[in-house]
């Protein structure tokens, strides 16, 4: 970038119209305006002279790309988790990378809950009832689920996110449970939840929420071994990240009713989901709109469009996740 020009920022896909105009404030834009992902070949061709990119979590922002890209200073990807980043390698370079964090916890939370409660109570099964015309009559045993109020609630990953959870689980008069990195004692006093190691967890919980980022740790976390764990009725939801899940071994186990149900709004392979779950009842599947709300997506808009103004001004944005790209001096 030239002194005095403005920055020039590849966008991987369209943003609400809002956020799109923040961008086009202090920057130039290069946009991929169709409905469907920047292929790959379109993002090694076009990021090479820009300075910043606006990713998606669909976009893999790997070494590849950093190293097609010598002026690149930032990332700013469109969601709070960055497993799509390879965030070592762009330190490494000096590239700031920016999420979204805050901003899309409640709605998130709100998806989770409401994932637990369709899966509880049958919501789309009963959708799809209606619509294939099989409602004749009431019955006393059409239908049955799960009670949620007074039903054990375990959350896995005690972020942001997952305090959001149980909190809606208190609401709801639920027994909380948590599993987390750390220790959150100010959730044990506040709303009285309890600490459990992960086996336990699994086997004391009716219903369990994964609220933890993909991380080498946390890939494939929930596998057979653990579904087996599980009370025959327990309902798993995940809004975190499909890999987190061995989606073939829950499969395993919904077919086998060796657990009662799921409630997904993440996929090992996004958009490709597991064939064999299409077949099952007991699966209630979204596709990734955890954060989906009018509201939200504009806050995230800009949210990273103020973090790419900051880094590219030379200013250290509080929703940096490696902060340690900025020498004493704030600049990049
Ligand atoms: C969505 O999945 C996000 O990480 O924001
Ligand atoms: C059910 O609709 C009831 O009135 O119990």
């Amino acid at each position: 970038m030239n002194e005095g020009e403005r920055p020039y920022l590849l966008v991987t896909r369209l943003l609400p119209e809002e956020g799109m105009e923040r961008l086009r404030e202090f920057a130039r834009l290069d946009v991929w305006e169709e409905d469907s992902p920047m292929p790959r070949a379109e993002l090694l061709d076009r990021i090479t002279d820009k300075d910043g990119v606006l990713s998606l979590l669909s976009d893999r922002i790997d070494k590849e790309v950093m190293d097609g890209a010598p002026g690149l200073r930032v990332i700013g990807n469109y969601a709070v988790g960055y497993d799509n980043v390879d965030v070592s390698s762009a330190t490494s370079r000096g590239i700031a990378v920016i999420n979204t964090p805050g901003v899309l916890t409640d709605a998130t939370a709100d998806l989770a809950f409401g994932l637990l409660l369709a899966s509880a109570r049958r919501v789309a099964e009963g959708d799809r009832y209606i619509r294939d015309g099989k409602f004749k009559t009431w019955g006393p045993r059409l239908l049955l689920g799960k009670d949620v109020h007074g039903a054990a609630l375990g959350v896995v990953g005690a972020g942001k996110i997952g305090e959001a959870v149980l909190r809606r689980g208190k609401g709801f008069r639920m027994r909380l449970l948590y599993n987390s990195r750390s220790r959150r004692p100010e959730l044990e006093r506040d709303l009285g939840a309890e600490y459990m190691e992960l086996d336990q967890l699994l086997k004391e919980s009716d219903f369990i929420s994964l609220n933890c980022p993909l991380t080498r740790e946390t890939h494939h976390l929930i596998s057979e071994r653990e579904l087996s764990l599980m009370k025959k009725d327990a309902v798993l939801i995940n809004t975190a990240r499909g890999p987190v899940v061995d989606e073939k071994a829950l499969y395993g186990a919904l077919r086998g009713r060796s657990i009662g149900g799921a409630g997904l709004d993440v996929f090992e392979e996004e958009p490709r989901v597991y064939p064999p779950l299409m077949e099952l009842d007991n699966v209630t599947m979204v596709p990734h709109i955890g954060s989906s709300t009018v509201t939200t997506r504009r806050k995230m808009a800009f949210m990273v469009a103020d973090g790419m103004e900051k880094v590219l001004s030379g200013t250290v944005p509080d929703n940096i996740v490696n902060p340690e790209v900025f020498n004493r001096r704030g600049q990049v």
